[in-house]
């Protein structure tokens, strides 16, 4: 089953130089494309719209805080069941608890500055698609 889904390389995945690390691991997975590709700071009303769900919760502030402190690296990314895919690719948000192999297994240790954001679903991909490149939905 085709798919598409929006990744995003948090700030802290671009200060430290590990774009070509996390790109180079989705672009290795057979069949996957990445069919967008853009490096862009995130305004607050950008931010406010990607997270509604999360309105209220303690982490939401230090989130958007965090996700407007530098540039990201916004994607669509294409291919068979890419959105489960990639969350596999992430591993869970703690990073402390995700296996090594990973990316937060491998680079994070902080949950605030966890490096990827995946959609977690189709109706949340489709949603974030329209944020992030209104062209592509
Ligand atoms: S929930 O409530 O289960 O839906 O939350 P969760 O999926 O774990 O996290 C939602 C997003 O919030 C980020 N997050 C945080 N950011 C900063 N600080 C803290 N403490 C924190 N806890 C969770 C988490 O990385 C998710 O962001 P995205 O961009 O979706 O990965």
């Amino acid at each position: 089953m085709s798919q598409r889904t929006l990744v995003l390389l948090k700030p802290d995945a671009v200060r430290r130089g590990l774009i070509g690390e996390v790109v180079g691991r989705v672009e290795r997975k057979a069949g996957w494309r990445i069919t967008a590709l853009e490096l862009r700071t995130l305004d607050r009303a950008v931010l406010e719209q990607h997270y509604a769900e999360h309105v209220g919760k303690p982490f939401y502030e230090p989130l958007v805080e965090f996700m407007s402190s530098g540039p990201v690296v916004a994607m669509v990314v294409e291919g068979e069941r890419v959105i489960e895919g990639v969350r596999t690719l992430a591993g869970p948000t703690d990073p402390i608890a995700a296996t090594p192999g990973s990316i937060r297994g491998d680079f994070g240790t902080i949950v605030r500055e966890n490096l990827i954001h995946a959609s977690d679903s189709e109706e949340s991909a489709e949603r974030e698609l329209k944020i992030f490149f209104p062209a592509f939905a």
